[in-house]
Formats: C-alpha cells, sequence, structure tokens
C-alpha cells in the first residue's frame, strides 16, 4: 500500500501502525482520526539526520506545524530535536502549553497584528519571519518597548512557480507572501531590518510550494537565494548567519504518485548549497528547513462509518459517511487525491464506482470522487481515507455545528487519545 505502515491481515481488514482499524474504530467511536507515533518519529529523523550530516551541525530542520497542531505533536517534534514554524498566536499558545522550547520557534505569517507580535515576545519566540517593511518596523518598535532586541528572517520571494495547485503556490513573484528578490523589494527590506536598532538580521526565509516532488524547484530557489546572499553581503557587507529554504516536499496521496526520497534530496541540495556557496566565496550558513505535511501526513489516516448507500440509475453511486468536509476540506479545496478503501472489506473486489461524500448541507461536501469499492458497500461499512495527517485536522471546521473528531495516537500497540472528541457542549462554549 501507499505507506509501510498499512497492511491487510488475513480476514481482510485494514491494519494501521498494528492496529485493526475497524477495532480502534469500535473503541474509540466514529469518526475518528489514527495517527502513528512511530511514523512521525521517523519522518522527523529523516529529516535531523539527513540536515545534521549534509549541512553540519548548525543545520536544523523545523516542524511546520500548520500542518497539524495539537500539544502531543510538539512534545514529540521537540523530543526529535526539532525546531518548529508557528504561524499563529494559537500555534504558539499550544506549542508553549506543551512544554516546546520556545527559542526554536520561528513566527511565520504574512499578516502579523502587534498583538501577535507582543504575544510571541512574551512568549519567547526565538525568530520572527518577517514578511514586508511595515512588519519589520512594528516588530522593531514592539521590541523597543519590550528593551528586547528580536532575531528576525526576512521572508523573501524567489521567483519560482512550482508545478504544484495555484493555491498552496507561494514562491511567485506576485505572490502575496514577502518581498521579491526580482523587483529591489528584498534589498530595500534588508536595508531597513539593517537600520533598525532592535532587530538583529540573522538570514533570510523563502519558501516555494507545497506538495513539490521536483527537486529542481529547491535548487533553483537555493541559487537565487544564495546569489542574493552574496550580493548583499557585497553592497552592504552584512553576512547572512541562516538561510531557511522552507518546506514543501511532496507525500503519496495515491498509488500513482512518486516516493520521495527525502535524505537524498537533502544530500543532493546541500551539495548544490555547498557548491554555490564555493563558487560565491560565501561561508555555508545555517540551513533551515520546515516540513509540515512529510512529517505527518503518512501518519495519519481518517475513519468513517458509512451511512447511506445510494445509486441514481444511469448516473452514479454515493456513498455517505459521518463525517466530510469538515474534518477533511481538501477535495472541497483544493480538489486534492486521496486513496478511500472499505477497512473492512480489503479482499474483495472493488468493481463499483462511488463518490464517497460527507454528512454537511452542500453538495461539494465530497471527499472524494469516483472511488473503486466493493459492490456490497451497505450503512455500517467502514471507510478508511489514506495519508490524513497533514492538513486535515489543522483544516478542520465545524461547519454544520458538527463536532470535531478526535485524534488517536498510536504507539507500539498501544492507543491514547491525544486529542478529545469535541462534545456538543464544546460546540456551544463561546456562545452568550
Ligand atoms: N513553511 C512555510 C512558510 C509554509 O508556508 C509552509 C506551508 C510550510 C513551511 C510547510 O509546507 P509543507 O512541507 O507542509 O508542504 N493547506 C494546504 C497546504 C498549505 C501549505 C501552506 N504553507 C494543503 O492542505 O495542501
Amino acid at each position: 500500500m501507499i505507506c509501510n505502515n498499512l497492511t491487510v491481515s488475513p480476514k481482510g481488514h485494514l491494519r494501521f501502525a498494528g492496529m485493526d482499524a475497524a477495532e480502534l474504530l469500535c473503541r474509540f467511536g466514529s469518526p475518528l482520526y489514527l495517527m502513528d507515533e512511530q511514523r512521525i518519529r521517523q519522518n522527523c529523523q529523516t529529516y535531523y539526520n539527513a540536515m545534521k550530516a549534509a549541512f553540519g551541525e548548525a543545520a536544523l530542520p523545523l516542524y511546520a506545524s500548520k500542518a497539524a497542531s495539537f500539544m502531543e505533536v510538539y512534545r514529540i517534534a521537540e523530543s526529535e530535536g526539532m525546531g518548529i514554524d508557528v504561524v499563529s498566536c494559537g500555534e504558539i499558545h499550544t506549542a508553549k502549553k506543551a512544554g516546546f522550547p520556545m527559542e526554536n520557534a520561528y513566527f511565520h505569517s504574512n499578516n502579523k497584528t502587534d498583538a501577535d507580535i507582543a504575544f510571541a515576545m512574551e512568549n519567547g519566540v526565538g525568530c520572527f519571519v518577517a514578511d514586508h517593511p511595515e512588519e519589520v518596523l512594528a516588530i522593531d518598535a514592539i521590541a523597543a518597548e519590550k528593551g528586547i532586541t528580536q532575531k528576525i528572517l526576512l521572508r523573501l520571494t524567489p521567483g519560482i512557480d512550482t508545478h504544484t495547485y495555484e493555491a498552496v503556490n507561494t514562491g511567485k513573484v506576485d505572490s502575496k507572501f514577502g518581498s521579491a528578490i526580482e523587483t529591489g523589494q528584498a534589498e530595500e527590506i534588508t536595508k531597513l531590518a539593517l537600520d533598525c536598532k532592535n532587530v538583529r538580521l540573522a538570514g533570510f526565509h523563502c519558501h516555494v510550494g507545497s506538495q513539490v516532488f521536483d527537486s529542481d524547484t529547491f535548487l533553483r530557489s537555493a541559487e537565487i537565494m544564495l546569489k542574493f546572499i552574496a550580493a548583499i553581503r557585497e553592497t552592504y557587507g552584512f553576512l547572512a548567519e541562516e538561510l531557511d529554504l522552507g518546506g514543501g516536499y511532496g507525500v503519496r496521496y495515491l498509488e500513482s504518485d512518486p516516493e520521495i526520497d527525502i535524505a537524498a534530496n537533502i544530500y543532493e541540495v546541500a551539495a548544490f548549497v555547498k557548491e554555490q556557496c564555493k563558487a560565491l566565496n560565501l561561508p555555508l550558513p545555517a540551513i533551515r528547513m520546515e516540513p509540515g505535511r512529510s512529517i505527518v501526513a503518512d501518519a495519519g489516516i481518517t475513519l468513517y462509518t458509512v451511512g447511506a448507500v445510494k445509486t441514481i440509475p444511469g448516473y452514479k453511486n454515493y456513498v455517505s459517511v459521518d463525517g466530510g468536509m469538515g474534518d477533511n476540506p481538501r477535495y472541497a479545496l483544493y480538489e486534492s487525491p486521496y486513496t478511500v478503501v472499505a477497512a473492512e472489506k480489503m479482499n474483495e473486489p472493488c468493481s463499483v464506482l462511488y463518490d464517497v461524500v460527507g454528512r454537511c448541507c452542500e453538495s461539494g461536501d465530497v471527499l472524494q470522487p469516483a472511488v473503486s469499492l466493493p459492490a456490497s458497500m451497505k450503512r455500517g461499512d467502514i471507510i478508511a481515507v489514506l495519508t490524513t495527517g497533514a492538513y486535515n485536522y489543522s483544516m478542520a471546521s465545524n461547519y454544520n455545528r458538527i463536532p470535531r473528531l478526535p485524534i488517536v495516537m498510536i504507539k507500539d500497540g498501544d492507543c491514547r487519545v491525544v486529542v478529545r472528541r469535541e462534545t456538543l457542549d464544546d460546540i456551544i462554549g463561546c456562545d452568550l
């Protein structure tokens, strides 16, 4: 199957991280997110070990926690030696409450309010990734009020067009993120940051996109960034000590997706970066990478119970499940592909095409169209959607006032609830 933490038992049941999915659904209720702790750890270790070996001790992977943000995942990231990327007070608060050492947190976002900036400083966030000149000035002013010097990176847009879908494409010149190198704005913001007394410019950041399979994208953006660093040293005498290359490596949602060898890619990027540094006569900066999806995606699956099974003769068949766009909006938003299986019927032939849809009052509430499933699908069957560990829980909503799902973490044959199921009273918790 698409990941080696998925197998099929002799009686045709899906097993995830060594556990029978159907049994876990009985035990923890439906619908349900499952996560495989060992897999998260292995993914962290792949980045950590490869980055340290390829770029040297100063390198550090930052887990981009927008992919899945809850207290336990920050504890796991910390114990694997990772830094984190956070993008909001909510993520900062979650990480802090989980005991994450906030000096290893990098605060992103294209629009940090004064209140966000103050909150992040009060919580000891180590580095801000400043997006635009007004933000640099705001960070400088608030740091002055607090009597601190804030370490910052500047987010630049290298102008790379990745081959992913438009909505997650962030490295282009016309992006809402960062300051473009091509237009001269990157140089201007650098000059500004160097003049600010209460910020310490440590270097630069770029992020070219998400679900990227083409390693050339990372090489080209690294090249543009290093040339910029060399030009800035030439003009201003400022030598960047850090270069953050962002996240973006793709994962397998379908059997037909390629499998990326992350470690090999990191070695390739490192060889290229070192070669460029040599040619530009630059010391190797401390490299950061910010993987999100590739840390948690294949460490998660979602289980649902089938309700209505409908056939519209001559048109299509529907399988409706007890979740949907509230717990996984990615097909509705991006038409993202997923592998969908009948968790207790893994040995039955899949001979019928069904649209697997959710329970929200909206036609767009589709988890996946045209899925091959057994002809015997009926009420009470269990559906598993695979590779849901990234950007599912973190993008979940209470649309239609449907409570959010719990997350059950599996480790060495033990299961623990790390996010409990929302109750109906949670749903009205903010209502006055
Ligand atoms: N660093 C920055 C600055 C980012 O903006 C992102 C993702 C990452 C790192 C992590 O990228 P990853 O390794 O996860 O590809 N909601 C969309 C994905 C949006 C990604 C936004 N930024 C989805 O569900 O596909």
